[in-house]
């Protein structure tokens, strides 16, 4: 087993893929984001991550929407596979690849994980007793059937317990099945699937676990999970959607064809994912299961390259009420943020500033306009203002005299605080230092006075002004990976001229702006949030509960 693999070894990060079934929300995100500035990182860091995700585009949930909708699945999932691809491109998330499910080569690689899984006996037959609809005249596979948990007695859907204890429900498991569509009760009704034999992996997985990196949360809860019990786990659905199980009428579960798209988009994946690599997956904390237990019992079994890491992240709040569509408690990403104007990079630094990664985040425009304006107004765009528009008065140009010795000294500390975060998955924390270069920066303006000592002493108020610039240079470094467009333009406005996506760190990160550059004139980096503008965006999200609650009294 190879968690460990040589440092070197080709690095794969992928994040989770949205199911291609309705828009992208802000809580999405809390993958999306934290992945790519993870790989805009280590980019930065010289490494050469390659990064996937795409659209998951089978399972019951798309059927039953696009049932709803009165549009064939593909119609569905080509639609909005569209809109995340313009959504992530808006937001500055860059995968290398983002593919499909449906793809030729994800059915491809699917097939041939299963046919080699059954060759080493990991697969079984084995009839088994599945809620039927007598009414609608058909079977009732996952989110087709409503009941309760069998475990905790919440309300469940047929895969899953998502208001209780967030098990995973296997077919035929939930009590009190009812038919999703016509709401009657449903009947037990024998038929033949097939089943991985995940029971055998009970060793594998204990032993897997203690060496997978990543945050704490992903293993800790697989591990009480593997110790709890491990029962073998259906892999085929009768539904006419999806990758077909080879030699039968049946198609798999989705949750094997889905990750299996990690292989299918990994470009010359045989490289990755048949020899020693580094693979990092990104993921919401509600699929850890599916992440530390299926998966990688799927790959040993197959015989491919284990994850190195699982990052989990916590669960996203709207103004501190749990996330809910129906309810209303959501805030769409290209609706109620980017259609209104607002800069995708303040959204990316909230998202990864407000909060430690494994931690529940909420999401309140009061705190988004806190951040905007104490953080990122207050004390980067103003460090870099003042320090832009004094150079530009009194120089006209970089002055020529030596940084002073305490500058340098700054940067590194700040580098050092911002490397060993992403080392750690803490992205806060990276933003964090980053922040603190700036706040000192602001305070050695301050505190030095320089504009008091234009008339008697030029020499030092030119170290001064180097000193800040080298130090706003520093910054545009660290903090691209959270704001890249914003911090282009800072760089453009040093003076730079390569790409700042391409700057290494360890060659660019002390360099010295050279003296004499003719700087360009300085613009803001950011505009205040005013209250008027808050109140808007507060007014939409009130509009849509309002709207959700009259929606379900009528439906009471
Ligand atoms: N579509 C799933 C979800 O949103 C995630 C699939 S991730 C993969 O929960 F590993 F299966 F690809
Ligand atoms: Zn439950």
């Amino acid at each position: 087993m190879s968690v460990s693999p040589p440092a070197g070894a080709p690095l794969l990060v992928t994040c989770g893929l949205p199911y291609a079934n309705g828009p992208c929300h802000v809580g999405h995100l809390r993958t999306y984001v934290p992945g790519d500035v993870y790989v805009r990182m280590l980019r930065k860091m010289g490494e050469r991550p390659v990064f996937v995700c795409g659209s998951d585009t089978h399972g019951t949930p798309i059927l039953v929407n696009a049932e709803e909708l009165g549009v064939p699945p593909r119609e569905l999932v080509e639609r909005y596979h569209r809109h995340f691809e313009e959504t992530f491109a808006a937001l500055s998330i860059r995968f290398d690849v983002f593919g499909s499910t449906d793809s030729p080569e994800n059915h491809r690689r699917t097939a041939e994980v299963v046919e080699v899984l059954r060759e080493r006996g990991h697969i079984y037959p084995r009839t088994i007793e599945l809620a039927h609809c007598p009414k609608c005249n058909r079977f009732l596979p996952d989110r087709y059937v409503e009941g309760i948990c069998p475990h905790c007695g919440s309300p469940a859907r047929g895969d899953e317990c998502d208001l209780g204890c967030r098990r995973h429900l296997e077919p035929g498991e939930i009590k009190d099945p009812r038919c999703r569509l016509c709401g009657s009760p449903a009947r037990p009704r024998p038929q033949e699937h097939y089943f991985f034999r995940l029971s055998r992996f009970r060793d594998f997985l204990l032993d897997y676990l203690e060496k997978l990196e990543g945050t704490p949360n992903a293993r800790h809860y697989a591990r009480e999970w593997v110790q709890k019990e491990l029962r073998d786990w259906c892999i085929t659905r009768n539904l006419e959607w999806g990758v077909k199980f080879p030699g039968s009428d049946l198609v798999v579960y989705v949750w094997v064809d889905a990750p299996i798209g990690y292989i299918a988009f990994t470009p010359a994946w045989e490289s990755v994912w048949k020899k020693p690599s580094r693979i990092v997956h990104f993921i919401g904390g509600d699929i850890v299961y599916h992440h530390c237990i299926f998966w990688p019992a799927l790959l040993q079994g197959a015989g491919y390259t284990l994850p190195r890491a699982v990052v989990a992240s916590g669960m996203l709040t709207i103004e501190g009420n749990k996330f809910s569509k129906s309810r209303g408690y959501v805030v769409w990403v290209k609706d109620d943020y980017l259609d209104r104007g607002l800069h995708p990079d303040l959204l990316r630094y909230y998202l990864t500033a407000t909060t430690s990664h494994t931690r529940e985040l909420d999401f309140s425009w009061r705190l988004f306009q806190e951040k905007v304006n104490n953080e990122l107004v207050a004390i980067l765009g103003n460090f870099a203002h003042r320090t832009l528009s004094f150079t530009q008065r009194n120089f006209g140009r970089v002055p020529g005299e030596p940084v002073e010795p305490g500058v340098a000294e700054k940067m590194e500390q700040a580098r050092g605080e911002v490397l060993q975060a992403v080392r750690d998955y803490e992205f806060k924390k990276m933003v964090d230092g980053a922040i603190s270069l700036a706040v000192h920066g602001n305070g050695y303006f301050q505190a030095r006075e320089p504009w008091k000592l234009l008339g008697e002493d030029r020499a030092t108020v030119g170290s001064i002004s180097r000193g800040c610039l080298q130090m706003l240079r520093g910054l545009s470094l660290l903090l691209e990976p959270v704001m890249p467009r914003k911090m282009e333009e800072l760089w453009q406005m040093l003076g730079e001229t390569i790409p700042l996506g391409s700057a290494r760190l360890e060659a660019e990160y002390l360099r010295e702006i050279p003296a004499g550059r003719i700087l360009p004139p300085p613009r803001p980096l950011f505009e205040k949030l005013e209250d008027e503008k808050v109140l808007q965006l507060e007014a939409v999200l009130r509009r849509r509960l309002e709207e959700a609650r009259a929606r379900g009294k009528k439906e009471d």
